[in-house]
């Protein structure tokens, strides 16, 4: 029997790409191994938003350079596969394939040309309306899913490689989403998360929804669902329709990643957002005028060329508006093939960094300010695991909040996968702590 090791880099939309690549494979006879050394066939499934999660994988071929990867096969899949192409055979001769998202319908036929000694086989090419489905996908978990419901991304964005990476955007049918939804849920999986770069502007090709907001809409009416997550959401094509759903149905979660990348519109602008700070606001206006206590989250870019100490304080300010849950904040960098590479107005290395630590400070002070506001509520949480080393139960808020707890006195045994709601005694930036009530 062969066997296989994969290691994923970037976003959930690659994590959940190696669900059903090594659901593929497990289908051809391969086994999974957890060490490179172990393996038939090594697959590095790759990201290349910023360069230093491109410089993993080069970093990770480099290894096998001296010995040539002694027989073995290789893989290079995703965003580094897709952008550098048939290059990575001339830095990596051992690598026998390279193949990107939008290709990964043609896999069957290019592993098998893989094991018969096949070598620069390439699948490139991003002129599809397909979507990658297949009955095989291998979860991690039996309690919490990914489902795919759109794939690439036919926004411009100026600094951005997702849409010459994973190609133009296409929408999965409303029926295939909610088959999938309902299988899952009837195997005893109660948390689905939706994944798209750009959910909102989701368009059932059959038309038997209406939009991202009809979609979520009907997910969470799956039978034995609990929660339904879903990211990320692009503020040009957020609709006030979606917090509408949220607060119509509570098996959605109540939390809402909008990246705004900029607090200034000049930036905004050159960034090709398609919004301003004002509308952007109005948006953040509609979840917080919601019933349901919404949390916010946001991705946030400094040192975009041109930015200006002015600009940078607009970004603060923002932040001081909107009091965000958390945040992803970033340093440009500069990603080959953009727009933004033709912009002037470079900011040097050393003020991008003190710029992303006063961001990261000010994001800090605000999570703790907003999250010892939680202390003495009683939240609802998915027990995750066991911690050995704290002795805590690992929990996750359906507002995305990580929640460690003991156990409370008669308060029950949990299982992971079940639910527990637990009293939060103690707060952090970036975690909660507390003690379980009772079990549901
Ligand atoms: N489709 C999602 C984003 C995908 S990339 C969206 O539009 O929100 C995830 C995040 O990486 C982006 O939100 C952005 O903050 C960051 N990012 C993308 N390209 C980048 C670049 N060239 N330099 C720095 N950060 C970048
Ligand atoms: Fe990139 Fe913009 Fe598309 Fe997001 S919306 S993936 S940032 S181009
Ligand atoms: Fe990275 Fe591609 Fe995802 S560039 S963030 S793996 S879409």
């Amino acid at each position: 029997m062969r066997t296989f090791y994969i290691e994923t880099f970037g976003c959930q939309m690659n994590v959940h790409d190696s669900e059903k690549v090594g659901g593929v494979l497990a289908a051809r006879g391969y086994q999974e191994v957890d060490t490179p050394d172990k393996a038939d066939l090594i697959v590095y499934n790759t990201c290349s938003v910023r360069d230093k999660a491109e410089r993993k994988v080069y970093s990770r071929l480099q290894q096998f350079k001296r010995d040539g990867g002694q027989g073995r096969m290789f893989a290079v899949l995703g965003c580094v596969a897709q952008q550098e192409g048939e290059r990575i055979f001339d830095r990596a001769p051992y690598v026998g394939l390279v193949c990107g998202s939008a290709s990964y319908n043609h896999l069957p036929e290019l592993l098998t040309q893989l094991e018969n000694g096949g070598h620069r086989l390439t699948g490139l090419s991003t002129d599809t309306e397909e979507t990658f489905e297949t009955p095989y996908t291998r979860r991690s978990s039996p309690h919490r899913a990914y489902i795919t419901i759109m794939e690439g991304c036919s926004k411009d964005c100026a600094y951005c490689v997702v849409p010459f990476t994973r190609g133009p955007e296409r929408s999965r049918t409303a029926r295939s989403v909610l088959e999938e939804a309902a299988c899952l849920a009837d195997n005893g999986c109660t948390e689905i998360q939706l994944l798209g770069q750009n959910v909102n502007s989701y368009n059932d090709p059959s038309e038997a929804v209406s939009g991202f907001a009809g979609l979520l809409d009907a997910v969470a009416r799956t039978p034995g669902l609990r929660r339904v997550r879903f990211t990320t959401s692009h503020p040009r094509d957020f609709g006030k329709d979606i917090v509408d759903a949220i607060d119509a149905n509570p098996v959605l979660a109540n939390h809402v990643h909008l990246p705004v990348q900029s607090g200034s519109t000049r930036v905004l602008d050159r960034m090709r957002r398609q919004y301003t700070r004002e509308e952007y606001l109005e948006r953040i206006g509609w979840i917080k005028a919601a019933h349901r206590r919404i949390a916010i989250s946001t991705d946030m870019i400094v040192g975009f060329p041109g930015e200006t100490e002015a600009d940078f304080a607009e970004t603060l300010s923002l932040v001081d508006l909107v009091q965000y849950d958390s945040m992803f904040s970033f340093k440009y960098s500069p990603r080959p093939g953009t727009a933004a590479l033709a912009l002037d107005g470079q900011v040097p290395d050393a003020e991008s960094g003190a710029r992303l630590t006063t961001l990261q400070e000010k994001q800090r002070a605000i999570q703790v300010r907003r999250n010892a506001g939680l202390v003495g509520s009683i939240e609802e949480v998915m027990v995750e695991g066991y911690n050995q080393a704290t002795g805590q139960w690992i929990g996750r808020t359906l507002d995305n909040r990580v929640l460690n707890f003991i156990l409370g006195a008669g308060a029950g045994s949990p299982r992971p996968g079940g639910y527990a709601r637990v009293r939060v005694t103690r707060a952090g930036a970036n975690s909660l702590a507390g003690e379980s009530v009772d079990l549901l």
